[in-house]
C-alpha cells in the first residue's frame, strides 16, 4: 500500500474522484447511524436482567448484617456489596463507600466539596484560591474536563504515552506550580485510547513531589474489569497501596461504577480512598444524605454473589463486544494500513478506539460522515474545551451499533478518512 503523501498529483486526483464517487454512493443509501457515545447495547443489558428478580415483593430485604435495605442505615453501603467492590479495587472495607447510580456524579461532588470545604481539614477551599489549574491527560474523557471547566479551572493538557500520561511533564509541572490542584486519570483501558498505566507510571504518581499540598489524583477506574480478551488481562498497580508506601495516602480518590457491568445509569457507583480521607468525606456527605439506594446494592450483590461472579459476568460482555471491536479494527487494517493518513491503538479492553486521522482533518471527517448519515463523536471532544490542537483525534465508540450497522459505518468512515486526506493534500477547499 502506497502512502498518500508519495502519490503524484495525477494519481492523487484520480484517487480523489474515485473516493468522491464512493462517498456519493454512500450518501444515496441514506444511512441513519449513531456511533457517538460509548453506550452499552441492549443485548448487554439482557445478561443483567436477572438483577431485577433478586429483590421483589416476596423476597427478604435484609442485608448480610441484618440491615433492612428498605430503611435508612448502612450509610457507606451494605457489607456484601462493599465486599465485591473491595475485591475489585483491592481496598479494605473501611476504604470504600457505595454511592448511588453514577460515578461521574461522585466525581463532580468530590470536586465540589474541595471547592467549598478544601481537600483536608483546615485546607483552603479551592474556590478561595485566586487561580486553580487541573492536569488533563489527552485524549481523555470529555465529561471529566467538563467538570473542571464548570468549576473554573484552567485545564492543562498532558500528552498520553503508551505507559500513561507523560510523567516527565506531570512531575515538572506539579513540582513547580502550587495552583495545579490535581489530575484526571482513567488508569485502566483509558477513555478513549485503551491505555493501561504502567507500574512505573503508577509509582511515579504516588511518589511525585507536588508544590500544592492539597493535590488530588482523580483515579477514575471506570474500566477496571472491562477486558476484551480474558486471556490477555492487563494488570494495574494498586495506586492507594503505592501512595501509602510513599507516605501520602490521601493523595488519591478512586472511582468506579457498574454502569458498563449491569445497567448504565441504574447501576452502582463506588468511591474509595484512604481511611483518613474517608472520614472527612463521610463527615461532609452526612450533611447531604442519610444514605443511598440499598435495595439496588442488595440486588446487585445477590446477583453477582462475589467478585468471581462479577468477573464471569464481564466475560459475557467481552463475548458480545469482541466482534464489534474486530469489525472496526479489521476495516481500519484493510482500508487504511500503510497509507500514512491514520493511526489507531488496538485496545485490549474498555469501550473505545482512539483514531488519529491526518492533521487538521478530524472535523472534516466528522462533518462528511454526518452528511452521509453517520454521527461520530464530535472532533476534539476528548480535549479540554473541545479543542484538539492538531484537529486529528476522533473517538470511535463501537459498542452500541449492531455489527451490520458498524460494517456500514466503518466502511463509510474509511472512505471519508481518505477523502479528507486527499482534499487536504490537493488543497481542495472543503466547501467546493
Ligand atoms: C472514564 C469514564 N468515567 C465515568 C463514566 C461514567 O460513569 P457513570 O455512569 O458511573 O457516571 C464513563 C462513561 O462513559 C467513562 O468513560
Amino acid at each position: 500500500m502506497q502512502k498518500f503523501q508519495e502519490l503524484s498529483q495525477t494519481e492523487l486526483e484520480s484517487l480523489y474522484h474515485d473516493l468522491l464517487g464512493k462517498y456519493k454512493n454512500f450518501q444515496e443509501k441514506k444511512l441513519k447511524l449513531d456511533m457517538s457515545r460509548g453506550k452499552p447495547a441492549a443485548d448487554q443489558f439482557e445478561i443483567s436482567m436477572g438483577i431485577l428478580d433478586e429483590v421483589n415483593s416476596k423476597s427478604s430485604c435484609l442485608a448480610s448484617d441484618g440491615m433492612d435495605c428498605r430503611n435508612y442505615g448502612d450509610f457507606d453501603g451494605i457489607p456484601e456489596c462493599k465486599a465485591i467492590f473491595c475485591d475489585m479495587l483491592e481496598v479494605d472495607p473501611e476504604e470504600i463507600f457505595i454511592f448511588g447510580n453514577s460515578s461521574l456524579s461522585i466525581m463532580y461532588d468530590a470536586i465540589g466539596k474541595m471547592m467549598l470545604h478544601g481537600v483536608r481539614p483546615g485546607a483552603k477551599p479551592w474556590s478561595r484560591c485566586e487561580k486553580r489549574k487541573f492536569l488533563c491527560p489527552v485524549p481523555g474523557y470529555d465529561r471529566h474536563f467538563s467538570i473542571t471547566e464548570c468549576f473554573g479551572f484552567e485545564m492543562i493538557p498532558i500528552e498520553m504515552t503508551p505507559d500513561g500520561p507523560d510523567m516527565d511533564t506531570v512531575e515538572r509541572l506539579v513540582a513547580s506550580d502550587p495552583d495545579i490542584k490535581g489530575i484526571w486519570c482513567v488508569p485502566k483501558y483509558s477513555n478513549p485510547q485503551g491505555i493501561t498505566y504502567s507500574d512505573e507510571t503508577v509509582r511515579r504518581f504516588a511518589q511525585m513531589k507536588t508544590a500544592a499540598d492539597d493535590f488530588i489524583i482523580m483515579w477514575d477506574n471506570a474500566y477496571a474489569i472491562h477486558d476484551l480478551y480474558p486471556d490477555q488481562k492487563v494488570p494495574l498497580l494498586n495506586i492507594l497501596e503505592e501512595c501509602k508506601k510513599a507516605g501520602d495516602p490521601t493523595r488519591v480518590m478512586i472511582f468506579a461504577s457498574t454502569s458498563k457491568i449491569s445497567f448504565a445509569g441504574a447501576g452502582i457507583g463506588v468511591f474509595a480512598c484512604a481511611e483518613e480521607m474517608m472520614a472527612r468525606m463521610k463527615k461532609l456527605l452526612a450533611f447531604q444524605t442519610i444514605g443511598f439506594d440499598k435495595l439496588n446494592m442488595l440486588r446487585h450483590a445477590r446477583f453477582f454473589k462475589n467478585y468471581e461472579g462479577l468477573l464471569k459476568h464481564m466475560e459475557k460482555h467481552a463475548e458480545l463486544l469482541r466482534p464489534k471491536f474486530k469489525t472496526v479494527l479489521d476495516a481500519f487494517h484493510s482500508q487504511l494500513d500503510g497509507k500514512g493518513i491514520a493511526d489507531w491503538i488496538e485496545p485490549l479492553g474498555g469501550y473505545f478506539i482512539s483514531l488519529n486521522v491526518m492533521d487538521q482533518c478530524a472535523k472534516r471527517v466528522v462533518q462528511l460522515c454526518k452528511e452521509a448519515g453517520v454521527i461520530l463523536t464530535a472532533a476534539g471532544a476528548s480535549f479540554p474545551l473541545g479543542k484538539d490542537p492538531r484537529d486529528r483525534n476522533i473517538r470511535i465508540a463501537p459498542t452500541y451499533p449492531t455489527i451490520e450497522e458498524l460494517q456500514q459505518a466503518v466502511s463509510l468512515l474509511c472512505i471519508v478518512i481518505q477523502l479528507a486526506a486527499a482534499e487536504k493534500l490537493l488543497q481542495i477547499s472543503p466547501e467546493k
